[in-house]
């Protein structure tokens, strides 16, 4: 008789399908612990970085400010040139995968473009294999850094529709989830959430909407300033409860959202 020397290290789920829940649910039912908890996420919408200089300065000059008090990881979207880039696209039939990549690289130009104005302090732009696995030596070493809000999807994502649907809201949004981060905040270049465009042919018509569920959010019909996406992946958050949509034109509306006022739309995840 041969003695088995192999050491069997016992695993729950070695022997089973992950497709059935009863089974998976006992040990992957646990809550994740928060690996930065203490961090704040800042998603810049590219419409606001499209505003050019006028825009950008005094946007620059607040999040200097905030860097004594918090330690930040700012996230940039995709604007005007993304717009462009998805009408040339669409119109020689390229698929979804293709215009996602496309689209995410502006946001990426956005980054660089915001991290320049914040070299001076210390602040770099970082890819997402760095924010996914260096972001704590990183903020160890600085108070913030600059990334893409865009989700790396690329040429996985999803066919549903011919324009990317998981955008910049809601790869800030994943990220800060994943994070365990203490706060989101999106600026935008509107005071919040409105019943419909505050800009549109219905202006006039337009209600403020102070605070609302996700779930609110995604019933209603109309345009918003906030991926659809985002909405139906904030119902299955597991730390980040809530967000708050702001105006990034109005100095110290960003300052005032990261000491917990509540300064324009409140999204609470569930
Ligand atoms: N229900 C709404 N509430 C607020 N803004 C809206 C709404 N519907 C459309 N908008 C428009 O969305 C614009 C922001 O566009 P958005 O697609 O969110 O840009 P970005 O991708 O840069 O975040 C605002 O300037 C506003 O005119
Ligand atoms: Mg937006």
């Amino acid at each position: 008789m041969t003695t088995n020397t192999i050491k069997h290290v016992f695993s729950p789920l070695a022997r089973q399908t992950l497709q059935d829940s009863d089974l998976t649910t006992p040990v992957a039912g646990k809550q994740p612990i928060r690996l930065l908890p203490w961090l704040q996420v800042i998603k810049v919408s590219g419409r606001l970085m499209d505003r050019g200089a006028e825009a950008i300065l005094p946007l620059v000059e607040e999040l200097k400010s905030l860097l004594p008090e918090h330690r930040l990881l700012i996230l940039t979207g995709a604007g005007i040139r993304a717009r462009h880039v998805y009408s040339v696209g669409l119109d020689l039939g390229l698929p979804v995968g293709s215009l996602a990549p496309l689209a995410a690289s502006e946001a990426g130009q956005n980054g660089h473009i915001l991290a320049a104005m914040l070299a001076s302090e210390g602040v770099s732009y970082v890819e997402h294999p760095t924010v996914a696995q260096q972001l704590a030596i990183h903020l160890s070493a600085t108070r913030a850094v600059v990334g893409s809000a865009f989700p790396p999807y690329h040429h996985h994502e999803f066919p549903n529709s011919r324009l990317p649907i998981h955008r910049a809201d809601a790869g800030a949004f994943l990220l800060a989830d994943a994070l365990g981060a203490a706060g989101l905040t999106i600026v935008e270049d509107v005071d919040g959430v409105y019943s419909c465009d505050p800009n549109g042919a219905n202006a006039a018509d337009a209600k403020f909407i102070p605070q609302a569920t996700a779930a609110e959010l995604a019933d209603t019909q109309g345009p918003l300033p906030l991926d659809r996406s985002l909405l139906e992946v904030m119902g299955n958050a597991k730390h980040v409860t809530h967000l708050q949509v702001v105006n990034g034109l109005v100095p110290g509306r960003i300052t005032a959202a990261l000491r917990g006022e509540h300064v324009g739309t409140l999204v609470q995840a569930r």
